[in-house]
This record gives structure tokens, sequence and C-alpha cells, in this order.
């Protein structure tokens, strides 16, 4: 079945510099190359989920600037509805420098810009869409109020939620996630929430309980390189990583949760929908770009057919 999901969360532009190493302060370095592509994790998340094939809602904000006018048509390319995508007179939209090594790791600045007018009554605006979704998706690149308020509406209307406490914040309180889903963090935005250490296996699978017992539903632990961990009031289920050679990882935990929210609103089976976003994430890490990088649901086939078997 089609899924619906409903993202209420951020947009940003992604001014992605590729570098051979970080300028010191007062030097100039030239850099190899450039590239510039819609991102913020709402809206990764979003396009991912879209791509994928899901029926996609967005609440969130856009700048009065060229940015927000290619935002809103971005959306609109892939199917998302833009209904409750406003646009904020005298705001910037949303941008994000970000810096890509050789490697393959980033380093990220964000700038809010309209994202930091996306408020509790804007949630209440869309209620009618979010209450016909099969999951929410938050994250935290917009007011945490506003996450706060979406987290206790969904429980009122019995929609299902996804929280990616990123980028991490110690003024969020498990307190205000007691009704959350599925919350996924990686293990030092879960060290952060849980006030836990989270350094080996153990230790992770401590601090995601103690979630649990205080009413989040399921704790999703992304490892990067190492896969992710599903845990859940009774059990530990690794979810092994696929193997590709990164190129830039940017935007690859937005793939992870972006095609998991659209493999489980289609499927409702947790530890497969796991699976196959740990595959889709491995797909956007082999190429460059953020939302770029994202595999349609045909793309996403032929990348699994050629994986060896041992990882499938
Ligand atoms: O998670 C990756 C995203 O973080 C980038 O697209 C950037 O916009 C920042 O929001
Ligand atoms: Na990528």
């Amino acid at each position: 079945r089609i899924g619906r999901i409903a993202v209420v969360g951020s947009n940003m532009v992604d001014l992605i510099t590729y570098i051979t190493r970080m300028p010191a302060p007062g030097e100039t370095l030239e850099a190899p190359d450039f590239e510039i592509g819609c991102g913020g994790k709402g809206a990764n998340q979003a396009v991912a989920a879209a791509k994928l094939g899901s029926q996609v809602s967005m609440v969130t904000k856009v700048g009065s600037d060229l940015f927000g006018d290619n935002t809103i048509a971005n959306f609109q390319q892939f199917g998302i509805d833009t209904t409750h995508v406003a646009k904020v007179e005298g705001k910037s939209s949303g941008v994000a420098p970000i810096f890509v090594e050789e490697s393959g790791e980033n380093s990220i600045l964000i700038v809010k810009g309209a994202n930091a007018d996306l408020l509790p009554a804007d949630v209440d605006a869309a209620e009618e869409t979010l209450r016909q979704a099969d999951l929410i998706l938050m994250q935290l690149e917009v007011p945490l109020e506003t996450v706060r308020h979406t987290v206790r509406r969904a429980a009122e209307w019995g929609v299902p939620t996804i929280l990616n406490p990123a980028p991490a914040t110690p003024e969020l309180n498990v307190g205000d996630l007691r009704s959350l889903s599925f919350l996924v963090p990686n293990e030092s935005e879960l060290a952060l929430l849980s006030g836990m250490p989270t350094d080996s296996e153990d230790e992770i699978n401590a601090a995601a309980r103690s979630l649990i017992a205080q009413g989040i539903g399921t704790v999703i632990v992304t490892l990067g390189g190492r896969g992710a961990r599903l845990i859940t009031a009774d059990k530990v289920t690794p979810i092994e990583p696929v193997r590709v050679t990164p190129v830039d990882t940017t935007g690859a935990g937005d793939a992870f949760i972006g095609s998991f929210a659209h493999f489980f609103a289609a499927s409702g089976n947790t530890e497969e929908a796991l699976k196959q976003a740990a595959r889709y994430a491995a797909q956007s890490v082999g190429k460059r770009g953020t939302q770029k990088s994202y595999a349609s649901a045909a793309e996403f086939v032929s990348f699994c057919e050629g994986l060896a078997p041992s990882a499938s």
C-alpha cells in the first residue's frame, strides 16, 4: 500500500564545498569543487519518502527569496503536497554551508532563517493533513516548542510519530517525548537525551531502555558505518551496515529515516523497513549531494540488485 507521510520540519539550501582540508583562521585556501542543492533535514526526509513513492505532505516555512521559490518548486517536482509550506516576508530561507572532505566526511553550519518561524499554530493549521497521515516525521531544525506541540497533538489524534533529535540540543527533555512512537538518535544524541554514556553496546542498550521506560515506544540508534540498532523494551536487533565506498555522507541519515518511514508505512514491519532503509542510505553515500543523491524507487531496485548476496 502507498503510505501517507507528513513532515513537520525544516528545509535548507545546501551550499556544498568539496575541500582537501579546512582553512586555518586567517588563511585562504582553494577548494576543488562546489555544488548547490536542496537540503534541510525535514525536506530531505520528505524527498526520500516521496522518491520511493509515498504520498508526502510538508509543513515548513521558506524565506521570501529565490531559495524559497526554488524549494517550493523542488517539493512539487517530487509530488510533495505544499499546501502547508508558507513564505515568511522579510526573512531569508534556511541555508547550510557544508564542507565535504575527500574521505566523504562532512561538517555543516546551519542558518535556520524562516525555519525558526514554524510555530505550534502552523501545526494546528495543518491538522486536517496531519490527522490523515500514517506517520508524522520531525527533526530539531525548527523551534522545540513546535516539536513538543506536534508530539502532543499527534498522540491525541492517534497518529504515530518519528523524531530524529538532530541537531542535538540539551534543551530537549525526554519528558517532552512521552508519547513518541519512534526516536531515531545517533550515539551522541542518545547520550545527551538519556544523560547516560553510549560508548559500548551495553551502554547504548541501557540508555535506549531508560528512554523506553519513560514512555518512548521504540529507539532506533544509527551508528554510521556500523549500521543501526533497533531497541524495544524486550529486544535488541542489529541492522547490519551495507558497505559502499563513501563519496559524500551528507544527508545519509535523512535518507535512512525518510526511507524507513516509506517502507514502514507501506508494510508495518519495523525490522524489514530498517533493512531496506540501510540499503537506501548506503546508495546515497556513494553519490555527491544531499537530495540529489537519493534514489527513485526504480534506481533503488537496481542498486539492491547490484549488492553482494551477503548484504541482502
Ligand atoms: O542532515 C543533512 C542536512 O543537515 C543537510 O541537508 C543540511 O541542510 C542540514 O540541515
Ligand atoms: Na550523498
